[in-house]
């Protein structure tokens, strides 16, 4: 608990006495309480899709989606003890086979999925099937119903993006397993994209929820967006062309934690060093390129996923025309008033 060298070596017995007391003299370690600075927390790290999706897929024949409840492999940031990507999101690579179900259940982490491997299949939300088609969007907000279906011929595979250390940091942690395999279908597919999509919303209608109510955003759609709402800009010097998945009711994040990002860097193009107090995991959707973060160079291709400590200086260079997915903590930062940036970042 005590730093190595004491700032009062001479007060050592005295401090024993308080500690037998469960106290500690503030004095001897305000610098780990008050820092000047954010500590990255956790180091930079690449998951290669290539070399993942052997073992994934060998868990395929191994295990079922039934008995392991989710086929998932956590990505596990090597310098942090728990099964979190960064000290503040876990994040995995999870496989449904044709003709699986993943059993409906629900819990109080919220998560997000991002497909990138589909002949067809969906995620069940609360009544609604969200269709995954590569490059989807798809949230399961905190405490609500989901389960996972693979109607294709091939596998299913989605990165699971969740605030799991945040409800685990706050000891708010409940689950539960639906009575069924699979819950029942109240709506038409994708029924939130059109109900909440569209630039319209439901006369009347009520959301009253942390979340967007928006399950969906669909690849095809999203990309359109990004490519035709810049064009003719000029990309920002740190993040290229980046858009924000947004809540359509009051413009902010898609869930009460977690933040997600569309990003477009032209060919050759290549980012001033940005760093934010918020961790960030991202795939690369199309393309390829390098990410200088910290210390850290990291190549990266197609569905390769990488993630960005906090408070990392982030560099990103892309080889070939890139298109970047990201999540992030940021929206529970915003909410606690502690996200910061810094544009002039060195690394
Ligand atoms: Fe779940």
């Amino acid at each position: 608990m005590y730093p190595k060298t004491l700032k009062h070596p001479a007060l050592a017995p005295a401090y024993e006495k308080i500690a037998e007391l469960s106290a500690l003299p503030l004095w001897e370690i305000l610098g780990d309480v008050v820092a000047e600075a954010p500590t990255p927390l956790g180091v930079p790290h690449i998951w290669r899709y290539q070399e993942m999706r052997a073992p994934l897929l060998d868990a395929g024949q191994r295990i079922s989606a039934a008995e392991a409840e989710r086929r998932v492999l956590a990505l596990k940031n090597p310098a942090l003890q728990r099964p979190g990507i960064s000290q503040t999101l876990f994040a995995g690579l999870q496989l449904v086979m044709p003709g699986e179900v993943a059993p409906a259940h629900r819990h109080t982490a919220g998560a997000l999925r991002f497909v990138l491997e589909s002949s067809g299949g969906y995620t069940a939300v609360e009544g609604e099937r969200c269709v995954m088609r590569r490059g989807d969007l798809v949230t399961t907000p905190s405490w609500t119903w989901h389960d996972h279906e693979n109607t294709g011929d091939g596998p299913l595979i989605w990165l699971d993006g969740l605030d799991v250390p945040m409800v685990n940091f706050f000891g708010a942690v409940f689950g539960e397993e639906h009575p069924g395999d699979q819950q029942p279908i109240l709506r038409p597919d994708d029924a939130s994209v059109p109900r909440w999509g569209s630039g319209l919303r439901p006369y009347g209608a009520a959301h009253g929820k942390p979340w967007s109510p928006l399950l969906s955003y669909p690849y095809d759609r999203a990309r359109a967006a990004l490519m035709a709402a810049s064009a003719g800009d000029a990309p920002n010097p740190r993040h290229g062309f980046k858009m924000t998945y947004a809540n359509p009711l009051d413009g902010g994040h898609i869930l009460p934690t977690i933040a997600a990002f569309l990003q477009h860097l032209p060919a050759g193009f290549e980012t001033t060093p940005w760093r934010t107090t918020e961790a960030l995991v991202f795939v690369a959707v199309e393309g390829e390129g390098t990410a200088q973060i910290g210390d850290t160079s990291i190549d990266f291709g197609e569905n390769d996923v990488f993630v960005a400590p906090n408070w990392s200086p982030i560099r990103l260079r892309a080889g070939r025309d890139t298109v970047l997915f990201s999540f992030s903590d940021r929206a529970a930062q915003e909410r606690l008033g502690l996200w910061r940036e810094e544009a002039d970042a060195t690394p």
